[in-house]
């Protein structure tokens, strides 16, 4: 790493160190004594965040009027999630925001994203408007703007209306959802200036109709996940238009996508392109395809007959213009060039590769790095937002109320040590949403995986401070990593 030299490097650590063995009470830890030299300065506006979503937070799925989403459904199919755990209750947050408003605020966050539950402002997905499900997001604005902090909002996190025949199966669903975007867009956009359509394509379409981990629960054969791939897509460039239609002028327009981070084993020239070349073609069904408008020639050649069924002016739509393109970023694939016709081949992970608590997330902090760089090299976006980052950690209560999440605190620190090159090397890097402000529902895993800053008594609603709660409001108020 260019900034970061040894002799910087261990004089950090023994600051570190040394300010751990003074811990007692909270402040414990001497942060604001560290010599200004020793940090990692971010450019001046840099939007620091929390990420959630609403089916892992709010709970209240009878209330006002929500009718279920996929996720109600799945969750209470047996077998389907950790110890068949729901998000009947998850943080309540429906009803306690005012106090996560206010953990927001007292970690210094200039933004906050947080989504929309479908259900709620249109119960069937389609139809008549339900206000009172948009008046509970009108209240989480009201609090949000009077703390000063910024919305920024996903309209699809996962929580597809049950009630939507055929679901993402049917091409109606993308038309529902634009209307969906239209509306909220058109009611919200003169207090929220940034909007994204969509979360994490793979997570709906692949694990939803292809491998059934994930609601729906399907396992379809691949031809008709292609359909449902791309049905998504267009789904993304039809509210996206919808949103210029109905919005005020000048909302920010973009999406969160968790694009497969390609990091190069060596950088090298030869490996970097290789990393950018798989950047294309590993996310060609998403990605690429709403970045470049169309699907790449790998992509249709690989799956030859099963290829998506599409109508003419879908490209189009779905390489509608963005404002600005979100990344979720967690775990890292490495590559290396080779010589085969795509010129990259994929590393096998040795077994001992490092993980956090979820079985998925192998530490690599430098995919944070590689992921602005790839993304911004092949396709230059206007700017860029990490919108979700973040690791589950074995987080332990302890007698005297505190959480050491020393790993979680080392992860954040490291991807944003990562994070600070890429700023300083000029990638329009606009701001970090951490995933998450608080435990929460994590799909599949339950409540048995917990990725917050804040520690959550499930039997209470009791919101605990972890360490790195406090680590993270350091990092914002210094506007600096150290
Ligand atoms: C992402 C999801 C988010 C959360 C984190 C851990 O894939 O977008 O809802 O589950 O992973």
């Amino acid at each position: 790493m260019k900034n970061l030299t040894r002799r910087r490097f261990g004089k950090t650590l023994a600051g570190t160190a040394a300010a751990a063995f003074a811990s007692a009470s909270l402040p414990r830890i001497a942060f604001a004594q560290m010599a200004t030299a020793e940090l990692l300065r971010f450019p001046p506006n840099f939007v620091w965040g929390c990420s959630t979503a609403a089916y892992q937070i709010e709970g209240a799925v009878n209330e006002d009027g929500r009718k279920p989403s996929v996720w109600d459904t799945f969750s209470h199919t047996p077998g389907k999630t950790f110890q068949g755990d729901t998000g009947d209750v998850a943080d309540d947050s429906y009803h306690l925001y005012k106090k996560d408003v206010k953990l927001l605020k007292n970690l210094g966050v200039r933004g906050y994203r947080f989504s929309i539950a479908w259900s709620r402002i249109f119960p069937d997905g389609t139809g008549q408007p339900n206000q009172k499900g948009l008046d509970y997001y009108q209240r989480v604005l009201d609090e949000l703007l009077k703390n000063n902090i910024a919305p920024y909002i996903t309209l699809f996190h996962w929580d597809l209306p049950q009630a939507l025949p055929g679901g993402w199966q049917s091409r109606d669903t993308s038309k529902a959802f634009a209307d969906y975007a239209g509306y909220v867009s058109k009611r919200l956009s003169d207090r929220v200036g940034h909007f994204f359509t969509i979360n994490e394509f793979t997570c709906f379409t692949d694990l939803g109709y292809k491998t059934g981990k994930f609601a729906p629960g399907l396992k379809l054969p691949d031809a008709q996940v292609n359909q449902v791939r791309h049905h998504a897509v267009l789904a993304h460039g039809m509210a996206v238009q919808a949103i210029r239609a109905n919005a005020k002028s000048g909302t920010q327009i973009g999406l969160a996508e968790n694009a497969t981070v390609y990091v190069p084993v060596i950088e090298t020239h030869e490996q970097i392109a290789a990393a950018r070349a798989a950047t294309r073609e590993g996310n060609a069904p998403f990605l690429t395809a709403l970045m470049e408008g169309k699907y790449t020639d790998g992509y249709l050649q690989r799956e030859g007959a099963n290829a998506p069924k599409v109508e003419p002016g879908d490209m189009k739509i779905i390489g509608s213009p963005l404002d600005f393109v979100g990344l979720n970023v967690y775990t890292p694939e490495y590559v290396q060039a080779d010589a085969s016709p795509a010129g990259y081949v994929l590393e096998k992970r040795p077994a001992s590769f490092p993980r956090m608590a979820s079985d998925w997330l192998y530490i690599g902090p430098e995919v944070i790095y590689w992921a602005v760089r790839n993304v911004s090299e092949v396709w230059k976006p206007r700017a860029l937002y990490i919108t979700e980052n973040g690791c589950s950690s074995d987080d332990v209560l302890a007698v005297d109320g505190h959480i050491e999440d020393t790993d979680r605190v080392m992860y954040l620190r490291n991807h944003l040590t990562h994070l600070h090159r890429a700023a300083s090397e000029g990638y329009p890097i606009k701001g970090y949403f951490l995933w998450s402000l608080l435990d929460n529902f994590e799909w599949a895993d339950g409540y048995s995986k917990r990725f917050g800053l804040h520690y959550v008594d499930y039997k209470t609603q009791v919101r605990t401070p972890k360490l790195s709660a406090e680590w993270y409001g350091d990092v914002i108020s210094r506007n600096a990593v150290a």
